[in-house]
């Protein structure tokens, strides 16, 4: 089977480190590039953790610097609080040695879109500014690519950084409105479905031996992550938002979707709300409100145990 060609935008962060290392390793996917967006650390940090994530995998695929801030209102704080201040809970920071792509993220997000033209898949785990940066840059931009898979947003679940806001929409809702008005397929991955997928410490620990480079660090990173949920949750675990998005790029069976158009809420008290839009001329998106909790969090453990370990990277540094 051919694999699936991914272009991850992130925010990196925790689980986006488990989304992009479990991209790298499923051989369903074929990871062809990362863009980075402020969300839960700044845009210089992303890029920073997106370039040392793709050089622990050694894969040769380039990393494009995103946005500093939302395309229309002022830039919220970080989410330093759920992810640690260098975004990899408390792994301490470190210098990659690849460099950003020339281009802007949006510009590189085009770019491949016209090199795997109908083929190309954008999943999208952090805030959508760069997405609709580069629905501006080229018109034709949403008729070029296969499909959209945006982690973010909750139809019927609430919010999590608001009672009724999911925090990559409320980062940024003028940019994700205009992501969800695009002709362009796209499948919603929110917290209705991504609360259902708990990993627990006891999961990361024997993925840690299984896997000690890639499951150890990220069994490190989850440590914080860990008090986070155990402090605002109550769960003994992590939910695991970004992966499951990957995962259900190339896994659609283990989840289920209602269609309807969805609208952003974009101010009041209910900023970044992702509603069922009610006008008229805007396409359905697939919004997951039904998930094999278990299937999930199985393909997730399954493949990273089998990340090559052994395999010689550019870096040892994370
Ligand atoms: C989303 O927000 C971030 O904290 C996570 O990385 C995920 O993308 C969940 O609301
Ligand atoms: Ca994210």
């Amino acid at each position: 089977m051919t694999p699936t060609k991914v272009l991850i935008d992130t925010d990196p962060g925790v689980d986006d480190a488990m989304a992009v290392l479990y991209a790298a390793f499923d051989p369903a996917i074929e990871l062809v590039g990362l863009t980075s967006i402020f969300g839960n650390v700044t845009t210089e940090i992303a890029t920073r953790n997106a370039l040392a994530l793709v050089e622990m995998t050694g894969l040769d695929i380039p990393v494009a610097a995103g946005a500093t801030r939302p395309l229309v209102q002022e830039a919220r704080e970080v989410a330093w609080e759920v992810h640690g201040r260098e975004g990899f809970g408390d792994v301490p920071a470190f210098t990659p040695k690849r460099k950003p792509a020339k281009e802007p993220a949006h510009e590189f997000i085009c770019k491949m879109a016209d090199l795997h033209e109908g083929e190309l898949v954008l999943c999208p785990v952090g805030p959508l500014t760069n997405l609709a940066l580069a629905l501006e840059h080229d018109s034709s931009l949403a008729s070029k690519v296969k499909s959209v898979t945006v982690m973010g947003g909750s139809l019927d679940e609430g919010g999590n950084v608001t009672p009724h806001a999911e925090a990559n929409i409320w980062q940024d809702p003028h940019a994700a409105e205009k992501v969800f008005s695009a002709n362009w397929k796209v499948s919603m991955i929110g917290l209705d479905v991504t609360h259902r997928i708990i990993c627990s410490p006891a999961d990361f620990a024997a993925l840690a031996s299984a896997s000690p480079k890639f499951g150890g660090f990220l069994d490190d990173a989850a440590q914080f992550y860990f008090d986070f949920h155990r402090k605002v949750d109550g769960i003994d675990g992590c939910h695991m938002h970004d992966p499951t998005a990957v995962i259900s790029i190339v896994s659609p069976q283990f989840v289920s979707f209602d269609e309807t158009p969805v609208g952003v809420i974009l101010d009041g008290e209910e900023t970044g709300k992702t509603i069922r839009y009610q006008g008229e001329g805007r396409m359905n998106t697939r919004v997951a409100t039904g998930i094999d909790a278990n299937a999930v969090r199985e393909r997730f453990l399954d493949i990273m145990k089998s990340a090559p370990d052994s395999q010689q990277s550019n870096s040892n540094e994370v």
